[in-house]
Parts: structure tokens; sequence; C-alpha cells
């Protein structure tokens, strides 16, 4: 029996595939999932050749990533993009919700579009995909050439990854509607629920907005391409709605519930390290407090030199406030704290330290891995969200129970000591972060086990796609949502009370005329 269950195991991995995949170098963290995902398919015995495209020029490459051929394509400066995610000057800032529905210049899509340039005159990108054959291609589901490049080079099916929460071309090209109920736009940096008719309306004209961009970037990609292959090759659109599988790095316990296709799979998890020993300095630093310590990192972005003396001080005040516990912060180890119960290291290694017990807490930025490995390992957040996805990894945190927000304009004492007194004080926050740490390890499915099944899958069955494609993907954002339908009947219910209006009128007064003219003539 044991022997068979073996063998049963082994099956997936009895054949070896030839793996595209192109990477969207937007950040660090990008390039770190990449590596994970890629390293998982070697150890099942997969080849991957991998194009990055280094959108973010700041990112600094190493090695080869566990690629059989690496290429890069990257601009000869900096990337506008790159310059925008570097110079975070003012991450405390915080923009007014009306002010995120104007129309600028989108420096992401802008740089996408820069980047198929060059990605599309790439004479090593041209040379590997014309010299080698795949079996399946796994491409950053953010922007449109690379699947363009695919579809030109007959590499068939196309499965798309994002190392975030599921982006538009993931969502509106499998067909789902982007309905004002649901957090569509999960890089909106948006506090408010969706529940409120207000925040709908929001939420409908920052859907319009979004569209409006994508519809732009979409136009420009077209002409690109066709300038490059051909007044034929068909829209970016229609080959984006051709992609077997969309994985995103949301985890199912942890994302928001909402109505989602057979074509997104949830990832979440898959890249997040195993927890190793703590250091003998670490683990006697752990020892110090008897009731717990809280660990603060703001992550590799928000640097201490982001962080005002003024909000240096709040921190410190407020952890002062606290002597029963140590604060282990993630903060340039020179600096003097002057208190007995905070201790600032240069690195603290997150991981490891989440998943010891005498860990209670955790002080956070929400970014997305830290997000799943604080679930994962059951610790309870104080979350204070910069941009991104944060806000909504935030919210989502918040509203199973595991933490509370601090928003990042409203940092104050008093603000700050009433979210750690919850999660310190309050036993549900730390019981609900333990049932779901439970839940996660008792799920039947694992990240690597959706991820490796569903790339083999489809690349052994190649109209994959055309299975989970929804219909919605014929139609464009209004029909999806149902607008047409609405309009038309507004407009007839409008018609109809029109004329309805004008006959009862025009009856009255016949019928008071023809009274008049019979009372004169008696
Ligand atoms: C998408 O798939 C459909 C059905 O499988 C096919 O008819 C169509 O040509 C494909 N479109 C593109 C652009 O590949
Ligand atoms: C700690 O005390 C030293 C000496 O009084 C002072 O220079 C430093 O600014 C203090 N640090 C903080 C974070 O308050």
């Amino acid at each position: 029996m044991r022997v068979f269950t073996a063998v049963l195991l082994l099956l997936p991995c009895a054949f070896s595939l030839n793996l595209l995949m192109y990477v969207n170098v937007i950040g660090k963290s990008h390039l770190q999932f990449a590596e994970k995902l890629i390293a998982l398919l070697n150890d099942h015995g997969h080849n991957v050749d991998v194009i990055m495209g280094m959108l973010n020029s700041y990112v600094s490459l190493k090695g080869s990533y566990g690629a059989r051929n690496l290429v890069v394509v990257q601009f000869p400066g900096e990337s506008p993009w790159g310059a925008v995610a570097h110079h975070l000057n003012n991450p405390f800032d915080e923009q007014s919700d009306w002010n995120r529905l104007k129309i600028e210049s989108n420096k992401f899509l802008d740089t996408t579009e820069m980047l198929c340039d060059l990605l599309l005159v790439s004479f090593d990108v041209e040379q590997l995909l014309s010299t080698n054959r795949y079996d399946l291609a796994l491409i950053t589901g953010y922007d449109f050439c690379p699947f363009a490049l695919a579809h030109y080079h007959k590499i068939s099916p196309v499965v798309s990854y994002v190392p975030t929460p599921a982006a538009y071309a993931q969502t509106y090209y499998a067909g789902l509607p982007e309905l004002p109920l649901y957090e569509n736009i999960v890089f909106d940096e948006r506090h408010d629920g969706r529940s409120t008719f207000s925040s709908r309306i929001f939420e409908t004209l920052r859907t319009f907005k979004d569209r409006y961009y994508h519809f732009q970037n979409a136009l420009a990609i077209n002409n690109k391409v066709c300038a490059r292959f051909g007044d034929d090759f068909p829209d970016v659109r229609d080959i984006a709605m051709n992609v077997s599988i969309d994985f995103t790095n949301s985890h199912p316990l942890l994302e928001e519930p909402r109505p989602i296709s057979h074509r997104i799979r949830y990832i979440g998890g898959v890249g997040l390290p195993m927890p190793k020993p703590l250091s003998k300095e670490l683990d006697q630093l752990l020892d110090i407090s008897k009731k717990g310590n809280v660990i603060f990192s703001f992550g590799t972005q928000i640097g201490p030199d982001k962080i005002s003396d003024e909000l240096q001080h709040i921190f410190i005040d407020t952890f002062k406030r606290f002597p029963e516990f140590n604060f282990i912060w993630k903060f340039d180890g020179v600096k003097q704290m002057n208190a007995t119960n905070i201790f600032n290291l240069d690195w603290l290694p997150q991981t490891d330290m989440l998943y010891d017990s005498r860990v209670v807490a955790f002080i956070t930025h929400m970014g997305l891995n830290s997000f799943t490995e604080t679930a994962f390992a059951g610790v309870p957040v104080v979350m204070i969200p910069f941009f991104a996805d944060q806000v909504h990894n935030a919210r989502r945190a918040s509203a199973i129970g595991i933490g509370e927000i601090v928003r990042k304009s409203e940092i104050t004492e008093d603000n700050l000591h009433h979210a750690l007194e919850k999660v310190l004080v309050d036993e549900r926050y730390r019981l609900r972060a333990r049932e779901l740490s439970a839940m996660i390890s008792a799920l039947p499915d694992t990240p690597q086990r959706v991820f490796l099944e569903g790339i083999e899958f489809a690349a052994k069955f190649k109209h994959l796609s055309s299975h989970y494609r929804l219909v919605g993907a014929n139609h464009n954002f209004l029909v999806q949502i149902g607008w047409d339908v609405a309009a038309f009947l507004t407009v007839s219910l409008l018609i109809s009370i029109y004329f309805a209006t004008t006959l009862t009128i025009f009856v009255l007064k016949t019928l008071s005329t023809g009274v008049y003219v019979k009372r004169k003539t008696d």
C-alpha cells in the first residue's frame, strides 16, 4: 500500500517540462517570489528559461536564479518606475480618497510600455525564443507585452502569475465583473469598506479610471506589437483572455472572499521561507522578558531616515508604557533608545522570530509576505500600512480579527497605545491568530501543490483555457456589470413615463375642452 502511494505521489513529476518564464521585476520581493517558483519547478525536474524585464532599475541581480537560460532586458539608465519606487520621500503622507480619482500619468503603465519597446527588439530574447521549444509559458500578469511575445513565438498554453493579490489583468481578462461591493483595485490604498452607497459610487468611479488607463495601455501595446509583428497580429487583450490559469499570491483563508473563476488559483504562502533556529544572542534576548516580546519592522522600504524624530519618540514613549514587554525594533542599532525595554537591531530574522512562542505580537507595515508569514505563524499584529496592497492586507487581517490598524497619518501615542493594548492584553486576537495558523496547516491543499499540479495539468491539456473562460471575457465591463441593461430599462421607463404623462394631459385637456364646448352649446 505504501509503495503504491509513493508511486502515485511520484506520478506528476514523471515528465520534465521545458518552461519559459517571464519575470517583471517591479521590486525586490517580486524577484524573490520568482526565485521560489523557479526552485520549486526545478525540484520537480522541470527546466525553466527566464526572461527578466527590469521595470525597476534599482533592483540588482546576482546569479542565475535557477534558470537554465537567463535573459535580462533592462533600461540603459534609471527607469521611471524605479525612480518612483526608489524615492519614497514622504511615506507617511496620506492622499485624500477623492484625489485618487484624478487621472494623471500612470508611471507604472508608462514604464511597461517603454520596457515593451526594449523587449520587442531584444536580440537575446528573439534568439532564446526562436531556438527553444516550450511546453508552457509562465508570465507575470501585470502587462500585455510578454503575452504578445509568447503568442508570436507560438508558445502555448500560457499561464500567468503575480506575487501580489490578483491584478486586473488576471481578474478582468478572466471575464470577472468588477463589482463595486468588492476591493477590485487592491493597490488602491483606501481604508473605507465598500458597503456604503457612497463608497460603492467611489469604487465604480475608481474602476472607470482604471479601465481608462488599461484601455489606453492596451492600445499603446497593440500599436507596438503590430508595428513589430504585422498588422494582422491579434489584439493583446484577446491573447490575455486565452490564459489557462492565473496564479495569485493570495491565500484562500486570508484573501477577501469574493466571486472568482476556476482560472484564478490562490498560491499564497508558496514562497515563504521555513523557520530556522535563532542565533544564541537572539535566543537570550527573547528570554529577558517574562511576558513576551513584540517585534517591530517596516520591511526594507521604510528605513530609519524616513521616520522623523518626532515619530520615533511617539513609538519610544508608547513602548515605555508596556514595561512588562520587550520591543525588538528593526532600526539602525546605533541609535540610543534610552528605554530598558526597547532593543534596536539592524536586522532581524523575521520568519524565525515569528515562529518563536516568546514573540507575542508584531508591529508591521503589512507587506504581503509579512501578512502571510504572521498568519502562518499565528502572531497577532498592530498594522501601519503604507502603500501598494498593504492597506488591503491590513483590512483583511483586521476583518479576520488578528490585528488592529493605526493609520500612518494618525500615529499618536494614544492611537498606538490603544492598538497595542488590544493586541497584547485582549486574548481574542492571540486566540484567533492561533486558530488561523492551525486552519492554514490543516488545509488539504498546500500552495506548492496547487502551483505544481496546475502547471503540469495546464501543460498537458492545451485547451484548458476554453473550459475556464467566463463569457464575461467576450464583453466590456459595462455589459459585465449589467450597466447596458440598467441604462436601457431606465431610458425605457423615462420614455414610458413621458408618453403616459403626455397622453394623460392630452386626454384631460380634450375632456375639459369637450365639456366646455358642450356647456357653450347648451
Ligand atoms: C483564443 O481561443 C479561442 C478559442 O480557443 C480561439 O478561437 C482564438 O483564436 C484565441 N485567440 C487568440 C488571440 O489566440
Ligand atoms: C538618548 O539619550 C541621549 C543622551 O541623553 C540622547 O542624545 C538621545 O537623543 C536619546 N535618544 C532618544 C531616542 O531619545
